[in-house]
Parts: structure tokens; sequence; C-alpha cells
């Protein structure tokens, strides 16, 4: 049987949260031998692990067939290829940093400054919009120690968390843009193919949606009703549930999480009371 070949980073910031996200989906993967290519005996998925460089590559020349990378390597090299889907993890930025008792002073610091990059066309691209007249130096790997062995002045490079920049004594002073992992994808899938990742996307989006939703339960008077119905309208409808007590109901919905907050006050004020709030798994709409 046919199956979709995806390409993952083998290991890396994007790694354990792309398997996370098949773990999600309800996809699981054998180990497979050596840890290059790994198959699913429960989705027409095979999963091959890559250095995340090389996968827009890979994914251009149909070696695989979809891949999951960051925007950033997308950006730097490969234009070319579509993107499926935003996965909406491993949010970072690509930023330019200098040793951290550098006073800085613009982005004019950088004029005859030499920067340490695995992102020469991106970096190169913003450089020149902003005038600035630098040396880029390219290299493949641990950009962020070139400051320190005196290969060069200031990096660019993925910021995540930072602790990378701080314990090389760096200090970030311009982002350049944000990056986030996407799902991209080979021009020409057969149909079949076609039909799986359409299947995975299917899922995907259900569990991304359940992360931002919440289920939530409480106790109304019955008297309030309507107005606790219209602060949580959920789904369709609420389901409403008389309590054994009289004058009260239960009420389950779904909210936001963003909404969360500011809603709940107002329920209180309602009379609301016995609220609990629940993780969803999946969401289908
Ligand atoms: C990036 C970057 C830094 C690190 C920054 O590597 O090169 O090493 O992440 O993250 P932090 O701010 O949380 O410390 P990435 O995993 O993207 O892979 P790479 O080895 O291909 O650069
Ligand atoms: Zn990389």
């Amino acid at each position: 049987m046919e199956k979709l070949r995806v390409a993952i980073q083998k290991s890396g910031r994007l790694s354990e949260k792309s398997l996370l996200l098949f773990a999600e989906c309800d996809i699981t993967l054998d180990s497979g031998g050596g840890r290059l290519l790994a198959s699913s005996q429960d989705f027409p998925i095979e999963v091959l692990y890559l250095r995340d460089d090389d996968i827009p590559q890979y994914v251009a020349d149909g070696v695989s067939d979809i891949g999951i990378v960051g925007e950033n390597v997308i950006n730097e090299k490969g234009k070319m290829l579509t993107i499926t889907e935003k996965l909406g993890f491993g949010k970072c930025r690509l930023s330019l940093a200098i040793p951290k008792q550098e006073n800085y002073s613009g982005i004019g610091y950088f004029n005859s400054k030499r920067i340490a990059t695995s992102y020469p066309n991106i970096l190169k691209e913003f450089l020149i919009k902003k005038n600035i007249n630098a040396e880029i130096h390219e290299i493949s790997g641990s950009v962020e120690i070139a400051p320190g062995i005196g290969l060069a002045d200031s990096i660019f490079d993925i910021v995540s968390s930072g602790s990378t920049l701080f314990s090389n004594n760096l200090k970030e002073v311009e982002i350049v843009q944000y990056s986030e992992a996407v799902m991209i994808e080979h021009e020409n899938l057969s149909q079949v193919k076609r039909n799986i990742l359409d299947d995975m996307i299917f899922r995907i989006r259900s569990v991304q949606k359940a992360k931002k939703n919440k289920y939530i339960l409480l106790n109304a008077p019955n008297e309030n009703l309507n107005e606790i119905i219209n602060l949580i309208p959920g789904m369709k409808s609420p389901s409403v549930v008389p309590l054994a007590k009289a004058g009260w109901s239960s009420l389950h919905s779904v909210i936001e999480e963003k909404d969360f907050w500011s809603v709940i006050d107002k329920l209180k004020q309602k009379g609301a009371q016995g609220i609990l709030v629940i993780p969803l798994e999946k969401m289908i709409l």
C-alpha cells in the first residue's frame, strides 16, 4: 500500500514536538532500525529523520512527500515550496545578537562588522534593506560560539528561550523575523497521497482546535439560565440538565481559552457555581 513519507528533524528544537504531533493525532510509529526511517501500523505514513536544513531539498525532489520544518529554513532555502499548514509549535525568532558587554547604538552598529550565521540569504536581504555594509560568515552549526573564538563580532541565529545566547554571553539586539514549525509539501503528490495528507491535516486541525478550547461545566440558577447560555454559547448550544435540587441546572459547554478569565467573572455575577474546566483532546465541528 502507498504511504505518505514525512520528513522531520532528527534532533533539535522541533524533533520531539513533531513526534508529539503524531501521537496527539493517534498515529503511532515503530521505532525503526537505526532511526532513519520509521513507519506506522495504524496510519499510512513513513517518517524520515533528517537534518532540518536538508528537509526542503528532500521535499522539493520528492524523496519525501511532506516535511515538518521551521519557516526559517523555508525562507532560507525553500521558498519554492508550498506551505500546507502552520503548526503552531516551535515558535522562535531569527535575530542579530552581539556580545553582552557591547553598547548597542542601533542597526548602524553592524556596519563593517563580521556576522556569523547559517542563514546568509535572509541576513543578506535584511542588511541590504537596512543599508548596512557587514561581512557575512556562513557557518553550518554552533553559530553562537563564533564571537567567543574570534571568528565573528556578532551572530544572526534562531532564538527561542534565549538560553543559548545567555550561556554564550550574547544579547539579542534586532529581531529580523518570527518563525514557527510548518508543514511543506511536494508539488506533485499522487491522489492517494493527497488523500492521506488531507486525513492527516483533518486530525491536526481537530487537535489544534481542541488545544484552544476548554470543556466547561457549571451549576446555574434557572432564573439566570438564558443569560448564562449567552455567555458560553458553545459549539451549537450548551447542554442543560436539571439538578436534583429544585431551581438549578447543570450546564455543559465549550469555551475558548483566551476568553476564559473574562467570562468567568461574568458567570459568577450571574450566580454560576461549581465551575469545572476540563482540557479537550480532539474537537471536530
Ligand atoms: C537553534 C539555534 C540555537 C537554539 C536556540 O537550533 O541554532 O542553537 O536553537 O534556542 P534557545 O534560544 O532556546 O537556546 P535548532 O534546534 O533550530 O537547530 P539547528 O541545530 O539546525 O540550528
Ligand atoms: Zn538546522
